[in-house]
């Protein structure tokens, strides 16, 4: 297999994702983007750097006057600036300048940080992403978004940054662990939400080969959610209004993350903000009973939460409210006007919110119903 698809930034060609099975074409790839005698940083956490020394940096090498490797710890807790700093000072001790290369291998955690690494060192250098788990393919490599936590705010600091090459080899997934190629699912189940019901259809028809991970249709269907990824960056870079729309199920998820203290992982959460989200369309009559409660099996089917317990609403409702606080007063939901058809609304009331989390903390009385 092997496609590829073309981003453009601001109507101009930018760079291509490109979908392969193999690391056989990354070298070809660097083609027009390594010139001349360029260092390549590599960064890694502690699990995606055994793709460095056997698959990737014998490649590297060709394409390198010298290829180095940082790793850094793995996880969402790790997303900081202090980590940014330990990438910089490595940078430094290395001679890396402008003229130089950002390798993000890795997922979500690794591409945001390094694009945000290449963003803000010696003013911008440039990175390619490599995303190896399913969330980072489908979503997070792709449109720019880079950047860091910061007091436990979710992507605090950041900037938009495009890199110069996603390329994602898919046979990575198969030592990706169970439950973080589920918490990918929750972002591939979101685009089927908020742009395309038959995309979402497609995912129900194809749940068992989803679930067996067969190789055709797991290609497919991350194919299938670049292109809606890639449509809506195009036509918003810089989340001025329809870019938005990726946040369904974010509003609430981010909250759960924080006060989960990032015990849950990124697409738990928003499988559980997703539930609350269609749960207030719902509210609203856009979609129906059935619908409502077939998005929430879906989320089941795909081993994602959707209900929480040790948290209280008035404090998802609390930390959602701050966390928004750069929007003013109004909290921005993203809600289902019809399956495959999402909006941006700020209008969802407290009483409705309430409401809402009444679906998705778990009670006891749940368990033995
Ligand atoms: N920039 C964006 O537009 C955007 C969009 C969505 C999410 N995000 C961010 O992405 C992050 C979540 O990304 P993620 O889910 O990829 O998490 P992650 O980067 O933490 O990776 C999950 C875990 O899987 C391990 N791993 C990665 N690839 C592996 C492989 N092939 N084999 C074995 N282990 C592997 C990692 O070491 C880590 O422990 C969050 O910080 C979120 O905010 C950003
Ligand atoms: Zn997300």
């Amino acid at each position: 297999m092997s496609s590829r698809i073309k981003v453009t930034n601001e109507q101009k060609p930018c760079y291509d994702i490109v979908i392969e099975d193999s690391f056989d074409r990354l070298e070809q790839e660097l083609d027009g983007i390594v010139k001349g005698n360029r260092k390549i940083g590599v960064i890694a956490d502690e699990n995606t750097c055994i793709y460095y020394d056997n698959e990737c940096k014998p490649l590297l090498e060709k394409k390198a006057s010298a290829v180095h490797l940082i790793v850094i710890k793995s996880g969402e807790e790790n997303k900081t600036l202090d980590t940014v700093s330990f990438i910089y000072k490595s940078l430094i001790e290395k001679h890396f300048d402008r003229r130089d290369l950002l390798i993000a291998l890795g997922g979500g955690v690794i591409g945001d940080m390094t694009g945000f690494t290449a963003a803000t060192y010696l003013r911008g250098i440039d990175y390619i992403q490599i995303p190896t788990t399913l969330l980072s393919q489908v979503d997070s490599s792709i449109g720019g978004k880079t950047g860091v936590d910061f007091l436990a705010y979710k992507n605090m600091v950041g900037a938009f940054y495009m890199p110069k090459l996603v390329y994602m080899n898919l046979s990575t997934l198969k030592t990706l662990p169970v439950r973080q190629f589920f918490s990918g699912m929750a972002e591939v189940l979101k685009y089927g939400l908020i742009r395309d019901e038959s995309f979402y259809s497609w995912i129900i028809s194809q749940m068992d080969a989803i679930l067996e991970h067969e190789t055709t249709v797991l290609e497919e269907m991350i194919y299938r959610s670049c292109l809606i990824k890639r449509e809506i960056v195009e036509r918003d870079p810089k989340e001025l209004g329809e870019r938005a729309l990726l946040n369904f199920g974010h509003t609430i998820g981010h909250a759960i993350e924080k006060l989960k203290d990032f015990q849950l992982l990124h697409g738990e959460c928003v499988a559980l903000g997703s539930v609350a989200a269609a749960y207030l369309s719902y509210l609203r009559k856009y979609i129906t009973a059935e619908e409502y409660y077939e998005i929430r099996d879906m989320f089941v089917a795909f081993s994602l939460p959707v209900s929480v317990d040790t948290i209280r609403a008035e404090d998802i409702i609390s930390v959602t409210k701050s966390d928004k606080k750069m929007d003013g007063d109004q909290i921005k939901f993203i809600l289902l006007k019809d399956l495959g058809n999402a909006m941006i609304d700020t209008t969802v009331s407290v009483q409705e919110m309430y409401q809402a989390m009444e679906q998705i903390i778990y009670k006891e009385e749940d368990y033995y119903a």
